[in-house]
């Protein structure tokens, strides 16, 4: 053989061993999250309205406040039951009672940025959109001392060209829900209570709002019937950090029977990806 054709073979043995070493790099994992997209363990999920988790854990989490009276209330409440909840603050309010936010820290609660003023971030600049944030971001450093790691939109507006470069500047995750009883309306503490029973699932986020008496008032209930079911109450950092890839249909273990099998949403930032699935609306009238 004469010394081209071996180095000739030599070259064709290490580009194919680097062509096969590359393809098994690119190959998705044993337990991919969903067949239908392009290797999704690769790319981090910025946005969640649900988390696919092992058991019966929900995070609840209150928007709009801290509120003078209602948000101590309903402290006092979680405390009784032994409750973890998350609070996306509106930065003015977080301004006003950083002692409440203290408060929730000190007790094992989470706070998030819900904005400085609740606008529809959708519909503003980016330099709004960054002052926004910026402002409740140092509202909240000012009450607790640390950054808050979550984001939830007013009224759940958000594009997703403002998700990417608001996670790339801030580090946020963006919450949205995936159980909305829509509080706000005010339809009375049975209704929301009610709503909230036939929709949680393991892995809900589930959004209500601590500024409305009767949302307070229908607490007890609440949280006493969905501890009934078995539920297990985290903050959304916690619920997050619990999740679990997608069960494929080769997997050989099936999910416990008390735990329904629910999707990890797919993260509308990513181009390949349709609507979140469940009930989380990307516009809804509150937030
Ligand atoms: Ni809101």
């Amino acid at each position: 053989m004469s010394l081209f054709f071996r180095s000739a073979l030599l070259f064709g043995v290490g580009f194919l061993t680097v062509g096969l070493a590359a393809a098994e790099e690119n190959a998705p994992p044993p337990r991919s999250v969903q067949s239908s997209e392009p290797n999704p363990a690769s790319i981090p999920q910025i946005t969640f309205s649900s988390v696919h988790v092992d058991g019966p854990y929900v995070a609840m989490t209150f928007d709009d406040g801290p509120h003078t009276s209602l948000t101590p209330k309903l402290l006092d409440l979680l405390a009784a039951h032994h409750m973890k909840a998350t609070f996306f603050v509106v930065g003015q309010n977080a301004a006003e009672y950083p002692e409440i936010l203290k408060r929730a820290v000190r007790d094992g609660h989470e706070i998030g940025n819900h904005s400085w003023s609740h606008p529809n971030l959708g519909k503003i600049s980016d330099d709004g959109v960054r002052a926004q944030l910026r402002k409740t971001d140092d509202a909240i450093v000012a009450a607790i001392g640390v950054h808050p790691m979550l984001m939830r939109p007013p009224y759940g507006s958000v594009t997703p060209r403002q998700k990417r470069w608001i996670h790339e500047e801030f580090g946020y995750k963006i919450i949205i829900w995936d159980v909305d009883p829509l509080d706000w309306k005010r339809p009375g503490p049975k209704v929301v209570c009610s709503r909230i029973l036939r929709e949680a699932k393991p892995g809900s986020i589930i959004l209500a709002h601590d500024i409305h008496p009767p949302t307070i008032e229908a607490m007890p209930a609440t949280f006493d019937q969905l501890q009934a079911k078995g539920f297990k109450f985290v903050t959304v950092s916690e619920l997050i950090a619990m999740a679990k890839p997608m069960p494929t249909k080769a997997s050989a273990s099936p999910p416990a029977a008390h735990v329904p099998s629910l999707g990890v949403s797919p993260d509308p930032a990513r181009p390949a990806d349709s609507q979140p699935m469940g009930a989380a609306p990307a516009q809804s009238p509150d937030g």
